[in-house]
């Protein structure tokens, strides 16, 4: 597997995921102003690698040879900038918070706190994989033996560092011999499942049946789905979670059909400022991406056409079979459950 985020000679390396799978290409960002276009455009995607690499935004804001005052003004301007990419994601506003506190320490000069933030965001980033591993190795136990399963969006390497959550389930049931197959929602409207999901599995050889986001429930009707595993963006205290547009329906859809619904994601995604989903912002991109096909693609509709572009919405608790984090699973999850676990990890 490719890494999505690597921090090398003092350089933040990403794959450029608005170009795939047509192109592999890399992007190397030098300053904390590139990383937050990076976010923002979604050539980095994803809550825990949008985490990663913007801990490693902030450690760039240093330069080593300035003056020690100079590089923490450096630092807070770069959280600012970099907490102002994308809303809903909570892991970003985690690693940021993690990065200002150890900014924070005392230094004797701007390169002993420059090297204090590498090693911070090399944490984080080492962190989520063990993460990863741990979720996956969690949540495959959960799934039967010739297992047909159905993820939305991408939540796999590319949108945390290497293995993946929602699809860290999927291969380390795979590893196992359970996976039969995997549905991948096409994920309307920047197609997250159809050209990264979809690339990841078919790279690791996982079998998969690309579909669109309107056949779920018509699988499901048929007996063709077991379960379904998605990532999350954002966890309220009561389990209320935030995740791709189309998360909410899929859930309803599980529910009726008697499918397991699973929520797949690190600790670092539960927000217990939150008591439920209706505070957690909901981004509302350009309505222009739903008026094309994919990543700048084909004109889809009259010029000037009214158009709304929520990226996610709220599924709530009720509808989850269980959140798979890396300190074990949370089925049926609560308040209770969700505040002892997630306070004992820290
Ligand atoms: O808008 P995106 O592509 O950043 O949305 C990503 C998702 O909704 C993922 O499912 C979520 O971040 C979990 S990634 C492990």
């Amino acid at each position: 597997m490719p890494r999505s985020v690597e921090w090398r000679d003092g350089k933040v390396i990403l794959i450029d995921q608005t170009r795939l799978p047509a192109q592999e290409l890399y992007l190397t960002l030098t300053q904390p102003a590139e990383v937050a276009e990076a976010i923002t455009r979604m050539s980095v995607r994803g809550a825990p690698a949008i985490g990663v690499v913007a801990a490693m935004g902030v450690a760039l804001a240093v330069d080593p040879t300035a003056h020690l005052s100079t590089a923490r003004s450096s630092v807070e301007a770069a959280c600012d900038l970099l907490a102002s990419t994308r809303p809903t994601a909570v892991n970003l506003f985690w690693a940021i918070r993690r990065m200002r506190r150890m900014a924070g320490s005392d230094y004797p000069d701007a390169a002993a706190l420059r090297e204090a933030l590498v090693d911070e965001a090399l944490a984080i980033s080492r962190e989520q994989e063990e993460a990863d591993r741990a979720i996956g190795h969690n949540g495959a136990a959960l799934l039967p033996e010739g297992c047909r399963v159905i993820t939305h969006c991408n939540a796999g390497g590319l949108a945390t560092v290497e293995y993946g959550t929602a699809l860290g389930v999927i291969r380390a049931a795979h590893e196992m011999g359970k996976i039969e197959n995997v549905f991948v929602d096409e994920t309307r409207p920047l197609l997250q499942g159809a050209r990264l999901t979809a690339w990841e599995l078919q790279k690791s050889g996982i079998p998969l049946t690309l579909i669109c986001d309107n056949m779920a429930g018509h699988f499901m009707s048929r007996g063709e789905i077991d379960a379904a595993v998605v990532g999350a963006d954002r966890i309220a205290a009561n389990g209320d979670t935030a995740n791709k547009i189309g998360t909410y329906p899929l859930a309803v859809l599980a529910q009726r059909h008697g499918v397991a619904f699973y929520v797949a994601a690190p600790l670092s995604t539960f927000d217990l400022g939150l008591p439920d989903g209706s505070g957690i912002p909901i981004e509302e991109r350009d309505p222009g991406e739903i008026c094309v096909c994919g990543c700048g693609g084909t004109e889809l509709t009259p010029a000037g056409v009214q158009a709304r572009n929520p990226a996610f919405d709220i599924t709530p608790a009720e509808l989850i079979t269980a959140i798979i984090t890396e300190a074990g699973v949370l089925g049926p999850p609560s308040a209770p459950t969700i505040r002892q676990m997630v306070e004992a990890a820290r």
